[in-house]
This record gives C-alpha cells, sequence and structure tokens, in this order.
C-alpha cells in the first residue's frame, strides 16, 4: 500500500496521546507506516491581520515518522464553514436535530464550499501518485469531489464518525442533492453501524436513482462506490496502562476515599445536546422520586466539556443544564449530600480511567450518537472482578455492538430510572458475566481493527 494521507478538521500531534477519539485512533494508523496528516490549524486569522476568505498559510511540521500539514482559515470562514455549516446544519440535521438547524445562511454554504476546495487547493501538491487518502467526517464531504475536480486520481476513502439519518431527514438540508453526489467521488465509504449503511444504500437508490452492484456497491454519477460499517473502537490495552498510571490510581484512591459511603454513577460528555444530557438528569430525577432509597446515596457525576460555544443551541443547553440541576439539588439535597455533581470543564484524559473504575455505573444516554467511545473506554476500565455497570442508549452506535450493556429509551425518563436502579442492584455475577463479554467485543473490534479494516477494504476497493 501506498503512503497514508489522512486528513480532518482537527489535526493532532501523534506523540502526545493527551488527545481523545479521533486524533488517538488516526495517530495509531498514520505511525505504524509514516504518512502525512492534513487538516486545519487551529487558528482563526482576524480580517486585520490578514485572514482573507478562501485563503490561508500551510504550516509543515515534522512528527516523528508523520508529517503534519495544516493551514490556517480566516475568521470569516471558520464562522461560516465550522460554526455555521458544519454545526450549525450538518451536525443537527445528521443528529435528526431539524428543529436545531439553521439553514437561512447561503453564506455558510458559500464558506464550506471555499474551504473544501482550499483544503484540496493546497493538499494536492503535497501529494503522491500512489498515496491512499483517507478524508475523516462531515466537515470535508466534498473535498474528494474538490480533489478530483483538480486532477487527483488517487484512492480516496472517507469515514463518517457522525450518524447518516434516513432519506428523508437528509432532503431537509436544501443542498443534499450536492452533498450526496459528493459522496461518490469517494471509492469507499466507512460508517459507524449498520443504521448508516442502510439509510445510505436507500438514499443512494431512492433519491440519487443509483444503480445497486452487489455488496453494498452503488453506481451513480458516473461512479461506483462502495459503503460499509466500521464500528471504531477504542485501543483497548493503552486504556488499561492509562488506569496503571498515577493520575489515574490517584483519582480512583480519592474518589473511594470521598465516596465511600455512596453508590457513584458517572456521564462523561462533551456539552452537546445529541448527548441527551437534560433527559438523564430528569431520569435521575426519576429515579429519586421513584425508588426513595437511592437519596443520600446515589450520586451522579456529570462532567460535560464545554464545545463550540459560539453556537446558541450550545448557549440554550448550558442555562438548561444549570436549571435542572439545580433544581434537582434543591429538591433533594442534603447537608452531607448532593445528588448531582455537574462539572462543565473538561477533565483530563489521565484521570478518566481512575474515574470509570470508581463509578458503579455509567450513564451514555445520547438521544443520537455515531458511535460514543465513552461506552467502550468505561468497560476497558472496570475491574472484572467487580464491575460496574453500562446503561446504554439504544441510539448510539455502540448499541449494534454492546448488547450486554442495559439498553435505555434516553426520551422515556421511567424506563431509564427503572434501567439505572437495576444497574445499581445488578448480583454480582450477573456483572461479570456482562461486562466479560462487552470487553470481548471491544478487544475484538478495537481501534487497530476499524483503521486496518478500513485501509483493507478501502486498497481492495476498485477505483471509480
Ligand atoms: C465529534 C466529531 C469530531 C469532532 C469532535 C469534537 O466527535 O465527530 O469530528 O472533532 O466531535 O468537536 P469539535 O467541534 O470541537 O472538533
Amino acid at each position: 500500500m501506498g503512503r497514508l494521507v489522512a486528513v480532518s478538521n482537527r489535526v493532532a500531534d501523534p506523540r502526545n496521546h493527551a488527545a481523545g477519539g479521533l486524533a488517538v485512533a488516526l495517530s495509531e494508523a498514520l505511525s505504524k507506516t509514516g504518512g502525512l496528516w492534513f487538516g486545519w490549524s487551529g487558528k482563526a486569522i482576524d480580517i486585520n491581520q490578514g485572514g482573507t476568505p478562501g485563503e490561508g498559510e500551510l504550516h509543515l511540521q515534522q512528527a516523528g515518522n508523520v508529517t503534519l500539514a495544516t493551514v490556517d482559515l480566516s475568521r470569516e470562514d471558520y464562522d461560516a464553514y465550522y460554526l455555521g455549516y458544519s454545526n450549525g446544519v450538518l451536525w443537527p440535521v445528521f443528529h435528526y436535530r431539524l428543529d436545531l438547524a439553521d439553514f437561512d445562511s447561503g453564506g455558510n454554504l458559500n464558506s464550506y464550499r471555499r474551504v473544501n476546495q482550499l483544503f484540496a487547493r493546497k493538499l494536492a501538491p503535497l501529494l503522491k501518485p500512489d498515496d491512499v487518502i483517507w478524508i475523516h467526517d462531515y466537515h470535508l464531504i466534498p473535498l474528494a469531489a474538490e480533489l478530483r475536480a483538480i486532477g487527483c486520481g488517487q484512492r480516496i476513502g472517507f469515514f463518517l464518525h457522525i450518524p447518516l439519518p434516513p432519506p428523508l431527514i437528509l432532503a431537509a438540508i436544501p443542498q443534499h442533492e450536492w452533498l450526496m453526489r459528493a459522496m461518490f467521488a469517494y471509492d469507499l465509504i466507512g460508517f459507524q453501524s449498520q443504521a448508516d449503511v442502510d439509510h445510505f444504500a436507500r438514499y443512494a437508490q431512492d433519491e440519487a436513482g443509483a444503480e445497486p452492484m452487489g455488496e453494498y456497491r452503488f453506481r451513480a454519477f458516473h461512479r461506483t462506490v462502495r459503503a460499509q460499517a466500521f464500528p471504531i473502537g477504542i485501543d483497548v490495552d493503552e486504556f488499561i496502562e492509562l488506569g496503571k498510571g498515577d493520575d489515574s490510581r490517584e483519582t480512583y484512591e480519592m474518589m473511594r476515599a470521598q465516596y465511600a459511603r455512596r453508590r457513584l454513577l458517572l456521564g462523561i460528555d462533551r456539552l452537546d445536546y445529541s448527548k441527551g444530557l437534560p433527559q438523564r438528569l430528569k431520569a435521575f430525577q426519576t429515579l429519586l422520586a421513584e425508588y426513595p432509597e437511592n437519596r443520600a446515596s446515589a450520586t451522579l457525576i456529570q462532567i460535560a466539556a464545554p464545545s463550540r460555544e459560539s453556537v446558541d443551541a450550545y448557549a440554550d443547553l448550558r442555562r438548561d443544564m444549570e436549571g435542572i440541576t439545580g433544581a434537582i439539588n434543591s429538591e433533594y439535597g442534603e447537608l452531607d449530600w448532593m445528588p448531582v455533581r455537574y462539572i462543565h470543564r473538561s477533565t483530563a484524559r489521565k484521570r478518566l480511567p481512575g474515574l470509570c473504575r470508581a463509578s458503579s455505573v455509567a450513564l451514555v444516554t445520547p438521544l443520537r450518537d455515531g458511535m460514543n467511545l465513552v461506552a467502550k473506554e468505561f468497560i476497558a476500565a472496570q475491574d472484572p472482578d467487580d464491575p460496574g455497570v453500562l446503561v446504554l442508549s439504544r441510539f448510539a452506535g455502540a448499541a449494534e455492538q454492546l448488547k450486554e450493556a442495559l439498553l435505555v429509551n434516553p426520551y422515556d425518563f421511567r424506563a431509564t430510572a427503572q434501567a439505572i436502579q437495576q444497574a445499581l442492584h445488578m448480583p454480582l455475577a450477573e456483572r461479570r458475566t456482562r461486562h466479560a463479554k462487552l470487553l470481548e467485543r471491544i478487544r475484538a473490534q478495537d481501534v487497530h481493527w476499524w483503521s486496518s479494516e478500513f485501509l483493507r477494504a478501502l486498497a481492495e476497493t476498485e477505483n471509480g
């Protein structure tokens, strides 16, 4: 296989393991063979400092055997491409939230196209003829089409880290035809779950008139594309090792000492409306109301890392969370017990395994989620002899794999409260059996499996 070129909106230094999810996954794949990682530099340049829409300086940096190539964006492009179109239109619609999408501004779409064109222009001269290009996520859907338009004939794969909604929801995006047509510039498209693949197949056939060619290959717009599910995993051993580190062990000891008489429930998320955080708090409130034996005992630690704060829907969510947390704590709190500890900050990754291991129950209850790696990290962090229980939304991509978790409908507070009650009282033998099976599953399809399966499929896929 030729050199691997990964492209994603955010780029991380592969030598820095503090980053999470996508960054760890890509670093791992790139470091194996060496390669190029291309994306946004993280800088938005104001107009009075020379930030011009559609332009941006390219920075090259060597990180071990990986070359990092990043481009600055003008403030105007950052606002419209990243906040406006990627996170104001694509993110809500792809998470089934048409009510939160802002379709009005044509300027956002222009900027989304302009940034994808800028990336293509900056990336093309860095490419070698036998490179294999792997593009990631919703910010960059039209990038392959832009690369093809300027003559790139290399094999190009795409992985969508978020869900793909059913055709009728997608069709609410005024430019859905253009977006989906752009997908046919890829040779292989990877999705998180079979549900996403099925939505793509239905869209391709019903809306784009694509001809099914078997084995999830579809032909339309004079190109053939293959679509397949590659559920992303974590580096299980890396996370277990992290759990043996001082920071993690210290966190574990501190939590155990402080909450010796309590049962800990844990939520770790970005503060995002797709994560179902208000619904989770209401389910917890229902637990305290309907199962009063949990009062003065069950404590929910909810960590919600700040995210995309300039988008209105995120600011609204922040206010909602503060309101609901205050209501629960004032209704049920005691002098020596607060039911909810809500932390609107991020927590160092090196402390997470300890925090997970100290918790009896993890609440991973998104309203919709591409995969959700926290669910997998919680499983990896547990003591196999005395493991905690995972309460998982059936609407997370992870639910297709993690069948031994307690699966819930997060919109149904009472049923979710019941599942939490079941988790808190699950006999040790059942906890062990479920955990052993879940651990086996996250090991079988871990992050190494994910990248090597995708790249193998891309190498086998006919180009064009
Ligand atoms: C999701 C997306 C990623 C994104 C991450 C963090 O996981 O799939 O592409 O990088 O959220 O969001 P941010 O907007 O801060 O990059």
